[in-house]
């Protein structure tokens, strides 16, 4: 059985004091749920902060990003060994606003696939395709290439065994033009398929999260879909209201 892992990415979103309320908010109305996994991923920098705010709640902390490097001389970055130490255990790698707009390519993002499992922290793996490659009928090409990088290396095959993969078509995310159920549960049973033909019972466990443009109202009819097993928020998780409502939509 794969526990459905609701996980929020507040993206460069946030305060101090609203990531206080939000937190008080979010642990006070998921309660003790054990039907759902929630985690958190906050900016780097209220990451201890939040945290603090988590610790016995059972809700997880992620970061957004992390450097492929051990620490040393990299001004600016952030090592997987940071993370550990503030307590994360997500890490989200390959969102598609870093492949868009920092031009991490399919290597690098692999790169920190592998980085983060090596460090014992598991990876968030993002794929998904543009609008023009979907209506141009190349979705399962762009999602085999994304994933293909990892399957095909040894190291890569060993990190996705802890990986979750976070299928986001990128003309879902953030515009509210979320995927159908069956359009999103067909490229998911394609993931599936693709890691079964390198390890099936990797692709029996593996879990595969939907993001875009989910909401409270149209979360559990993605999450009924069988190879569906929670989602990577974005806008909906800075509101209390809407993320337990998508954190009690799972099936
Ligand atoms: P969204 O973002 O929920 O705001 O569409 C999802 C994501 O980028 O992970």
């Amino acid at each position: 059985m794969r526990k459905p892992l609701v996980a929020g990415n507040w993206k460069m979103n946030g305060s101090r004091e609203n990531a206080e309320s939000l937190i008080a908010g979010i642990k006070e109305g998921l309660g003790v749920n054990a039907a759902v996994e929630a985690a958190i991923c906050p900016p780097f920098v209220y990451l201890s902060e939040v945290g603090s705010r988590l610790s016995g709640s059972g809700i997880a902390l992620g970061a957004q990003n992390v450097s492929q490097h051990g620490n040393g001389a990299y001004t600016g970055e952030i090592s997987t060994s940071m993370l550990l130490d503030v307590g994360c255990k997500y890490v989200i790698s390959g969102h598609s606003e870093r492949r868009a707009l920092y031009g991490e390519a399919d290597s690098l993002v692999a790169e920190k696939v592998v980085a983060i499992n090596a460090a014992g922290l598991k990876p968030i793996l993002c794929v998904g395709e543009l609008l023009k490659e979907r209506e141009s009928g190349k979705t399962e090409e762009v999602v085999a290439r994304q994933l293909d990088v990892l399957l095909n290396s040894a190291e890569g095959l060993a990190a996705l065994q802890n990986t979750v993969i976070a299928y986001e078509p990128v003309w879902a995310i953030g515009t509210g033009m979320t995927a159908t159920p069956e359009q999103a549960q067909d490229v998911h049973a394609f993931i599936r398929q693709r890691i079964a033909a390198k390890d099936t019972a990797l692709a029996q466990k593996v879990r595969i999260l939907y993001g875009g443009s989910v909401k409270g109202n149209n979360a559990s009819e993605l999450f009924a879909k069988a190879d569906i097993d929670g989602g990577l928020i974005g806008g909906a998780s800075l509101q209390v209201e809407e993320f337990l409502a998508i954190c009690r939509a799972v099936k």
